[in-house]
């Protein structure tokens, strides 16, 4: 296999790896030891000096900045949020929709981007799905258009079977229409590139525990921040232009801040944003076009060993239609998942088989053990059936 960086030496970083074969990056990535000294590091400060509030302040805007340069765009535009869910919800309820406005999603796209618009439906609001298929792109939407459509909300890369759809001719429908573009990035962000400006999103939302390494609890949220007219549903004291610095609240004041800083309410997870500056880091250092190349390989090597087991791929095979991590091998879960846990192998049950999903840590010999432990169950005669 080609190297495109050091992939036993990221390895060592990841411990958990070395007990197990761990092929479920798309469920959460286990910790590293650079994350894992920034939390206790943290925690240290915390404990030993009650906590340099200003100075873990100072470090998380520095945190920002390296977030926007991952999504390519301005610190200005980003704000932390819980989850994936929280920024969906965040960018729904900004979005000045009205009784009779429909909104463009696709069928069996993560529930927890779909409840954030279906929850628009107690307002009058008509949310529209497309079928998904292997292929969605500026087309597959074009035909629900209409003079009340006024946004388009869809997952980059689908977490039950690896697609990666074509965001960036949608982006171009939507500039074209005039539709606000909600994007949620949880699978993609970490292993693929995303440039906020070439897709023309308007909202882009995505937790932190999956490609960027984190522990739960941590999200993000790209605001294009030339959409001044999106304000937030929730409001503090953080999210306002001039916050009153006696802590006394203005009536008369509350115009909101003009960065993604609006949709930011009270204080930060502070914990999860020093874990994710060092997994930033870390990511930086390796390249996510190189982290995105390895997975490519490594997503190459197990499409043709399943191939020579006879088991299905489900989802799409070509590079320019599928992420390079997430495969979905056509096994019925329910039959398969005790074995691979006895196994030590950790994969998911998926809607169509089991999902075998890559961190920048797999190398080849995950890939070909977990080939051969299918292989050794087939060969026993003990075998289920392929799904
Ligand atoms: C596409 C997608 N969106 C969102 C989530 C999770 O949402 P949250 O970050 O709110 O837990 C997942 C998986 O956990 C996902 O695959």
């Amino acid at each position: 296999m080609k190297q495109y960086y050091d992939v036993e030496a990221v390895r060592k970083l990841f411990p958990a790896v070395e007990k197990m074969t761990y092929l479920d990056s798309g469920f959460q990535t286990p910790m590293s030891t650079p994350v894992k000294q920034a939390l206790e590091a943290f925690v240290s400060e915390s404990y030993e000096t009650a906590g340099p509030k200003s100075v873990w302040i100072e470090r998380m805007e520095a945190t920002r900045a390296k977030v926007a340069t991952l999504l390519n765009a301005a610190p200005e535009e980003i704000a932390f949020t819980k989850n994936t869910s929280e920024a969906m919800n965040i960018a729904a309820n900004a979005l000045p929709l009205k009784a009779g406005d429909n909104v463009l999603m696709i069928h069996g796209d993560h529930p927890n981007n779909a409840y954030a618009f279906l929850n628009l439906r107690k307002k009058g609001i008509e949310v529209r799905f497309i079928d998904m298929a292997d292929i969605v792109n500026a087309e597959s939407f074009a035909s629900l258009i209409d003079a009340n459509t006024k946004a388009i909300s869809m997952s980059y890369v689908t977490f039950h079977a690896g697609h990666r759809f074509d965001i960036e001719s949608v982006g171009t429908l939507c500039r074209e229409k005039n539709l606000y573009f909600i994007i949620d990035i949880m699978q993609a962000v970490g292993v693929v590139p995303i440039d906020a400006k070439t897709v023309r999103a308007t909202f882009i939302g995505c937790g932190t525990h999956k490609g960027l390494l984190v522990p739960q609890g941590l999200g993000l949220l790209y605001w294009d921040r030339t959409r001044i007219e999106l304000e937030p549903a929730y409001l503090a004291a953080i999210s306002l232009q001039n916050p009153p610095s006696d802590f006394i609240a203005r009536p008369d004041d509350m115009a909101v801040a003009d960065t993604a800083r609006r949709f930011e309410i009270g204080n930060f997870n502070l914990p999860g944003i020093h874990a994710l500056d060092a997994a930033l880091d870390l990511i930086a250092q390796i390249g996510i076009d190189n982290i995105q190349a390895h997975c490519f390989e490594l997503g190459d090597r197990l499409i043709a060993g399943l191939e020579e087991l006879n088991i299905e791929l489900v989802g799409p095979r070509d590079h320019a239609l599928r992420a390079p991590h997430i495969y979905v091998a056509a096994l019925p879960a329910d039959e398969w998942m005790d074995y691979f846990a006895s196994e030590d192998v950790r994969v998911s049950p998926e809607r169509d088989g089991v999902r075998i999903s890559l961190g920048m840590f797999n190398n080849a010999s995950d890939v070909d053990r977990l080939l051969e432990v299918i292989r050794a169950r087939r060969e026993t005669g003990r075998a289920p059936r392929a799904a």
